[in-house]
Order: C-alpha cells, then structure tokens, then sequence
C-alpha cells in the first residue's frame, strides 16, 4: 500500500459551486483520496449523506485510512454508473455531484500502477483493476494509424508519427512492457533540439494519451454526462473539473445545449418544438486556479471548474 498525498485543485471554487444551501445529498462521483469530499462536508454540517464514488477500488479503499466520515457511504463504480448506485441505496435524487476527472497523486506516483514515465513499472495505466485493456495492450497491438489518432487527439502531440514509428520499430525486438522503457523509446523520436526547449518531459503527451485510452475516459465523460442530470433533484448542483480541452468542450457543449430553451425559427409565432432549459450554468466561463495555487500545485494549472443547477420541472406554456 502506497503513502502517497493529492492535495485536491480549486477547493474555495468546488465549496461556492458544488452544493446548494441547505444540501442534505451529495455525490463525489471521483472521490479518490476525499479531499474535496472532507472540504464539503466539513462546511456543510446539515449534509446527512456523500455518496463517494471511485472506479478504483484500491484507492477507495485507501481512502478510508486517510479520511472517513460517518456520512459517506463509498461504492465502486465509474461516474456513469450513479443511477445504479442510488438505486442500491435507495436514493430518487442528489442535491449535488461533482466530478474531478483524470487520476489522483496517489495513483500517478505509485510505479506498480504504471502511470507515470518517471517511476519505472509495468505499463498499466488502469484505474480499475478488472478493465481489460492495459497501455501494455495499447502500446503493442494497436497499428501506426491508431496509435497516431490516440496521440494526437488524446494528447495533441505534434510528433505523434515519429513516436508511432519509433515504437513500431521497437516492437520488432520483443513486447515494450515498462513505462521507462517506453519513455526512452519516445524521447528518441523526440528531435533533440525539442527536447532541449520544452519545459515537459517529452513521454508527457503520449503518456496522458494512452491513459485516456485505456480508461475510455471520453467515452465515460460522455456517459455520464448523458445520466447526470437524471439523478439531481431540482435545484441540485452538478459541477465538472476537467484537465483536458477536449474534456472541458465535452462539458460545455452539454451545458450550453441542456441550458438553452426553444429552438424554434423566430418567425413561429409560439413555439412546437417544447424545449425548456433544463439547467441554468452557474460559471459562465470556466474557473481557473490562481496564480498562488499553481505555485503550489502544479497540477491545478489546467484544472477548470464549470457548475450547473437544475431547474425545477418547466410548466407547458407559450414561449
Ligand atoms: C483527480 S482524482 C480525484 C481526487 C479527489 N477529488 C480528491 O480530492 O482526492 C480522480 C479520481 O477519480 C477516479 N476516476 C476518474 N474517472 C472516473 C470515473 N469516470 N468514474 C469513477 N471514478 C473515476 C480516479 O480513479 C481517481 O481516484
């Protein structure tokens, strides 16, 4: 078992935006090590219940020696599956969900998880143990194409051929397994004076690519958005940190789109197509770190924060 810490991103901004007044039901749909969960439910002593969600069961369980509250109750799953697990517990609705995507600390600096290109370890990159697919997979069985389309869409690396190339020429000597195998490997197809002037460890990119990949985390983020508004009472708060453009576009289109009434061509005199808002954004732009937060934590130097609330059911009348 690993001692590692996450000091959590954004906390004054997840407090302001997470919760209503008066929440008594809150989910923390990434609980990880509970940072944000302790912050809220520390500032919120009406709260009767955080349901701590984390599709890592190692870390949930860790999670218990770092931090534990009568009032949450931890399940293992991914975000996406929330409706089931208020279900098991018998809940029709939260006041408040969050989720703080990507991996915690304690994950990142563990090298038997293999997430990281400075720790060496096997290349796993899994935040559940039971997900079929590990980066060793990725990294081994996907053709040059594929490997590309991963590196420059979930990683926007500008050398994603030469890396797909170097790796391919590689696999040809025997199954890359190790993380610091394949950060030697990509730092060679680096050209030298890149190296020299980026202020990022070459591996950064594809790194965070193939870990996209392997926990389908796009696909996850679409689908729980999809359930998300289904499972928060009127009123009730959903709040998303992302750490990735593509991540935070996913969130904000499905804002916009959830917030924006009828879409009828003006010239209808009433409306047919019966859209209503369904939520009203709370950030109308998203919130970032600040300065003295980055300093202290990196990590939160591309965290951006953007909340919601539910709006009660709307009555059938003219627009
Ligand atoms: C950035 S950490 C969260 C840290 C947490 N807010 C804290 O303060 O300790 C992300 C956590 O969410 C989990 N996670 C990421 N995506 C998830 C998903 N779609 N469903 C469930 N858990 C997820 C990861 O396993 C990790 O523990």
């Amino acid at each position: 078992m690993n001692h590692f810490h996450h000091t959590p991103v954004l906390v004054e901004a997840v407090i302001r935006y997470a919760l209503p007044e008066n929440a008594r039901l809150f989910a923390d749909c990434t609980f990880g090590l509970g940072g944000h969960s302790k912050a809220i439910l520390e500032q919120n002593p009406q709260l009767e219940t955080l349901i701590a969600i984390d599709r890592d069961r190692q870390i949930l369980d860790h999670s218990c020696s770092v931090y534990d509250d009568k009032r949450i109750q931890r399940i293992q799953a991914r975000a996406s599956e929330l409706p089931l697990a208020l279900r098991q517990l018998h809940i029709d609705g939260v006041d408040g969900i969050l989720v703080d995507l990507g991996v915690s600390s304690y994950q990142l600096e563990d090298p038997e998880r293999g997430f990281s290109f400075t720790r060496p370890g096997p290349l796993d990159m899994r935040m559940d143990k039971e997900n079929p697919t590990t980066a060793e997979d990725i990294v081994n069985n996907l053709e040059r194409n594929e490997l590309i389309k991963i590196f420059r869409e979930y990683g926007e690396e500008k050398f994603s051929p030469r890396i797909a190339d170097a790796i391919i020429r590689s696999r040809q000597n025997g199954r890359i397994t190790r993380t610091d195998q394949l950060a030697t490997i990509i730092a060679g197809a680096v050209p030298a004076a890149c190296r020299r002037e980026s202020s990022i460890h070459p591996a950064t990119r594809v790194f965070q690519a193939i870990r996209i990949a392997v926990n389908q985390e796009l696909e996850e983020l679409a689908a729980f958005l999809a359930v998300a508004l289904g499972c928060l009472r009127p009123g009730g708060h959903l709040s998303v940190i992302s750490f990735h453009s593509l991540e935070d576009r996913l969130v904000k289109n499905f804002m916009q789109e959830r917030a924006r009434g009828c879409v009828c061509p003006p010239r209808f005199p009433v409306c047919v197509c019966g859209k209503k808002p369904e939520i009203e954004i709370l950030t109308r732009k998203p919130i970032f770190a600040e300065d003295n937060e980055v300093a202290d934590n990196p990590r939160s130097r591309s965290a951006r924060l953007r909340s919601c609330r539910k709006c009660a059911p709307a009555r059938a009348d003219k627009r």
